[in-house]
């Protein structure tokens, strides 16, 4: 059997000179790699108790919705700024290539919530900070926070200290 790792295709200089694009299109397109990448996530939630998994569009959702469904937990989308239709909290933050805004509906998350966060990838850290921003501003507690694969190289998780992070690929 494959390692996850084996289904990630690696793309230089995209989306800028500089960048390795670390590709899940290939782990998606190839039944194996979803089934690996959806059971490795879901194992790092087999002994944490939780209510919500939050994701952030796009990747985010792909992984985060499966491993909720799979769990019986309730899935909150975070989506990029003017797609969501009802009062919501916002978030700007800054990417490995660029910028962008980030917004989630105020009611999705109640205070005292237990909220797992599920992305695909840490790069910055940018992302996930601005969504811990947001759910934690609204009164949930992040639980953990799980990604498929970690750009250790960019020090992504010096942003999250104190909080249980975990992923299931690291690249040095
Ligand atoms: C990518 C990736 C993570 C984020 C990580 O998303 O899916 O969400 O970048 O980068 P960071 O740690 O530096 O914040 P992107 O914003 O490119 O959008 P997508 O998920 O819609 O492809
Ligand atoms: N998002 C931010 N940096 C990335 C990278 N190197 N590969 C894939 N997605 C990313
Ligand atoms: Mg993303």
């Amino acid at each position: 059997m494959k390692r996850l790792e084996e289904y990630v295709r690696s793309i230089p200089d995209f989306p800028e000179e500089g960048i390795i694009f670390r590709d899940v299109t290939s782990v998606l397109q190839d039944p194996d790699g979803l089934a690996l990448a959806i059971d490795s996530l879901k194992e790092k939630l087999k002994d944490i108790d939780f209510d919500i998994i939050a994701g952030t569009e796009s990747r985010g959702f792909i992984f985060g919705v499966p491993v909720a469904y799979a769990l019986h937990k309730a899935f909150v989308p975070i989506r990029k700024k003017g797609k969501l239709p009802c009062d919501t909290i916002s978030e700007s933050y800054d990417l490995e290539y660029g910028s962008a805004t980030i917004e989630m509906h105020r009611d999705a998350v109640s205070p005292g919530d237990r909220v797992v966060l599920i992305d695909d990838l840490i790069a910055t850290g940018g992302t996930i900070k601005a969504c811990i921003h947001m759910i934690e501003a609204l009164g949930g507690k992040v639980e953990k926070i799980v990604f498929l694969m970690e750009l250790a190289g960019l020090n992504g998780r010096e942003q999250l200290k104190g909080y249980d992070v975990d992923s299931v690929i690291i690249y040095g």
